[in-house]
């Protein structure tokens, strides 16, 4: 039987450094979907890597005296342990420097010049090697800082090959319009229809100052854009695994810092090509960290294993997506990862878990292994409104289901019925609200496994065998 297919993808991160917590979220929410479509029984392809190229990357590499290839072959295994630790369970890990890849861009930037898409301009512009992008001046601060980095922009004056971005709006918008392209949320939907209807500027594809990239088809003067060759990696992955994922991608998960590439660029370049564009591109918001944009200089940058091996993965995965809505930004903080794992998990769901099994061994009661039967009226409503969250991309309202409507009530009854002096009198009675809980339980680690994998599989074995353990040690006791 032919399983339906899902390709997903991460942005490729920027090797210029180690990975953080921005990083992490949009890698976390992406093995959430891919878990959760697996489970559904889906043929996943999950992807995620990182994008080698370019001027800023030989600038970092410059700085830490190495060459541009070693210095990034230094730091993949930073990213993949990072990855290991949070439990991504990814397929391939792309990486832009890769042979073939390179051979497949020049082929394919090629073609966009046979199709009549690429003319050689001369070019003048303002250039922020940290965003790898042109600026207007009316976007700079004071005329020469870039607005995201405050750092000093480049002029750079030279002879580039442009893609004739501007000859193709209409297709675009079409294909938006139709569905054939989705961007989510709608608002950002809404924006990327009205820059594309004010009008797009044709882009410059290719540096002929930055030696650090795939040569120019044809003019070996020049190197491709960074952005092209890192955008083409969800196109070229198709061709390069064998077994890998097939066109077009189901959906690009990135966020809102970087969707004008890939909801305007990229499926303009395969609409050129005569390429299906993806089908949904989805960007998420940006956190801060303590109110504050995370960045080096205010020193507030979040390294995700530190916190892992704090707290825990599931309980980082948990805090970062139940915090605030996918689609918004919002804040993050070591102090609210801890709070989450305090509250939320370890006397919310730990607690739940615990009790439960030891009351249920304590008093040798008998318990059915089924879930939901002896569940409230409309929990089955709840587990639907909670699929159809995490297909929506709306985890923090899943997750808040999750415990609003399973762990909550049932920790409420324990409380309130009282087991521990139920079972004097009331066997019947005690056994009753155990098997509430323990339905709950089995239903709880069902739904939660995409989200907390290890966790779940814990409440597996813990639930099989009957004896508690605590799923969420208290920070005090683990040091
Ligand atoms: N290399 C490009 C992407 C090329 S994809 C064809 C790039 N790399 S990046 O390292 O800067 O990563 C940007 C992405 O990291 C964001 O789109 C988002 O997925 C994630 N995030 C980085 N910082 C973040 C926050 N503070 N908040 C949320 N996501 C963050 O751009």
């Amino acid at each position: 039987m032919n399983k339906e297919k899902f390709y997903i993808t991460t942005p490729i991160y920027y090797i210029n450094d180690i990975p953080h917590i921005g990083h992490a979220y949009t890698t976390i929410a992406a093995d959430v979907l891919a878990r959760y479509y697996k489970k559904l029984g889906r043929e996943v392809f999950f992807m995620t890597g990182t994008d080698e190229h370019g001027a800023k990357i030989a600038e970092a590499a410059e700085k830490a005296g190495k060459s541009p290839k070693e210095f990034v072959d230094g730091l993949v295994p930073k990213f993949k342990t990072a990855w290991e630790k949070l439990n991504i369970e990814y397929d391939e890990f792309f990486r832009t420097t890769n042979k073939e890849h390179e051979k497949i861009v020049q082929e394919i930037v090629q073609k966009l010049k046979e199709k009549g898409y690429l003319e050689k301009r001369e070019y003048e512009g303002l250039y922020c090697v940290a965003c790898e992008k042109f600026y207007m001046p009316d976007e700079l601060i004071k005329g020469k800082l870039c607005p995201d980095h405050k750092r000093e922009v480049i002029k750079y004056k030279e002879e580039n090959y442009f893609f004739l971005l501007s000859k193709l709006s209409e297709k675009l918008i079409d294909k938006i319009k139709t569905g054939e392209l989705k961007i989510g949320p709608e608002t950002r939907k809404n924006e990327i229809l009205s820059k594309i209807n004010s009008g797009l500027d044709d882009v410059s594809i290719s540096r002929a100052a930055v030696d650090w990239g795939i040569p120019f088809p044809g003019d070996p003067e020049q190197t491709v854009y960074v952005w092209v060759d890192a955008l083409l990696n969800y196109y070229t992955a198709t061709k390069i695994y064998k077994n890998g994922p097939s066109w077009p991608a189901d959906l690009h998960l990135l966020a809102k810092d970087i969707l004008w590439f890939h909801a305007i660029v990229w499926p303009a370049m395969l609409i050129a090509l005569d390429i299906k564009p993806p089908k949904m591109v989805f960007a998420h918001g940006f956190f801060t960290v303590d109110g504050q944009k995370m960045s080096k200089s205010i020193g507030n940058v979040l390294d995700p294993i530190p916190l892992v091996d704090k707290y825990g993965a599931d309980a980082v995965r948990y805090a970062l997506l139940r915090e605030f809505p996918f689609g918004q930004d919002g804040d993050i903080s070591e102090e609210k990862i801890a709070q989450r794992h305090t509250s939320d998990l370890a006397n919310g769901l730990g607690n739940l878990l615990n009790r439960t099994l030891s009351m249920i061994n304590r008093y040798e009661l008998k318990v059915k292994d089924e879930s939901m039967k002896l569940v409230v009226d409309g929990a089955k409503d709840h587990q639907k409104e909670i699929h159809s969250f995490i297909e929506n991309l709306n985890f923090s309202e899943a997750l808040f289901d999750i415990w609003t409507f399973y762990i909550k009530p049932s920790n409420e009854l324990i409380d309130k019925e009282k087991p521990w002096e139920l079972i004097k009198n009331d066997m019947g009675k005690t056994t009753a609200v155990l098997q509430y809980c323990y339905s709950n339980l089995i239903s709880i680690q069902e739904i939660i496994y995409p989200f907390m994998p290890e966790t779940a599989e814990k409440m597996k074995k813990q639930l099989e065998t009957k004896k508690p353990e605590p799923l969420f040690p208290r920070i005090e006791e683990k040091q």
